[in-house]
């Protein structure tokens, strides 16, 4: 399936930025896995990127259960390994009051310690590529925060600390590990939100840009992160938000 292509593993491939960002490495001429846990739908991206030309394949697995088998088994059907985007996540809007430790605990499972599972099992093989890159998406709320949030605020914190400290360990002229922090974009976790006239007064203040984002203008900051050509991009976040975080 890879022939010579870049063997590239989205995480979070079902739906909304990681299914954009899968497509877009698919578009590009990479060979890809779709991860997530909702076979009809990673089956039906799928087939749909394979009529169109592309190679996809759907790597259906739990993250929070087997992340070292989501990593063997893509590599076991790409034939190596060459980029990991991991853009799963969980939302969890409750308040502190409401939110007790071990649902704290859950979130952070996927959107942390999968993470860091996930890149630990895949380093040694993106070592081995020439030009690996491990890519984490974050968000904007790794450094502001908006109320209440805390358990995803804190998880986008740690792996935003991760990136760089991964980059740190590891970075090499031939592995490089970086994060993509979101503002907002529309995907089904903001849908109500997005179509709320008050939520939209606040964008049009609080964005530069006045919109919310679309997802398919988060994916070329995934293929530049990805791509040979970022040889010496190490231990970064790049943001993309409209200019919200930058305006006080
Ligand atoms: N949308 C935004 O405005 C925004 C802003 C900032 C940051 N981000 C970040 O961007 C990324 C994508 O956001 P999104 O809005 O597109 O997310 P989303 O629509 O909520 O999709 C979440 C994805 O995570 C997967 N997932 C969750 N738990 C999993 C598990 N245990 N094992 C395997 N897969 C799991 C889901 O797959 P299944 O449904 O198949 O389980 C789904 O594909 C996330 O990291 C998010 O934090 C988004």
């Amino acid at each position: 399936m890879t022939d010579g292509k870049r063997r590239v593993l989205v995480t979070g491939a079902t739906r909304g930025l990681g299914l954009e960002i899968a497509r877009a490495f698919a578009r590009e001429g990479a060979a890809v896995a779709l991860n997530g846990r909702d076979r009809d739908l990673l089956e039906a991206h799928a087939a749909r990127l394979r009529d169109a030309g592309c190679s996809a394949a759907a790597l259906v697995g739990d993250l929070v259960a087997e992340p070292e088998d989501i990593v063997r088994r893509t590599s076991d059907v790409l034939g190596g390994l060459d980029v990991v985007v991991h853009a799963a996540s969980l939302r969890d809007r409750r308040p502190t009051e409401a939110l007790d430790g071990a649902a704290f605990a859950a979130l952070l499972d996927v959107n942390l310690t999968a993470a860091y599972r996930l890149a630990r099992a895949a380093l040694p093989l993106l070592q081995q590529s020439r030009a690996g890159r491990l890519i984490f998406v974050t968000s904007i709320a790794a450094r502001i925060a908006r109320a209440p949030d805390p358990a995803y605020t804190a998880s986008k914190g740690g792996l935003e600390a991760l990136t760089r400290s991964l980059a740190v360990e590891f970075g090499s002229d031939t592995l490089t590990v970086n994060a993509i922090a979101p503002g907002w974009f529309v995907t089904d976790p903001n849908r109500t939100m997005a179509e709320d006239p008050r939520v939209q007064a606040f964008v049009d203040v609080r964005i530069p840009l006045r919109r919310w984002g679309r997802p398919e203008e988060l994916a070329p900051a995934a293929l530049f992160l990805g791509s040979p050509a970022a040889s010496f991009v190490n231990g970064i976040t790049l943001t993309v938000d409209g200019g919200m975080s930058a305006q006080m």
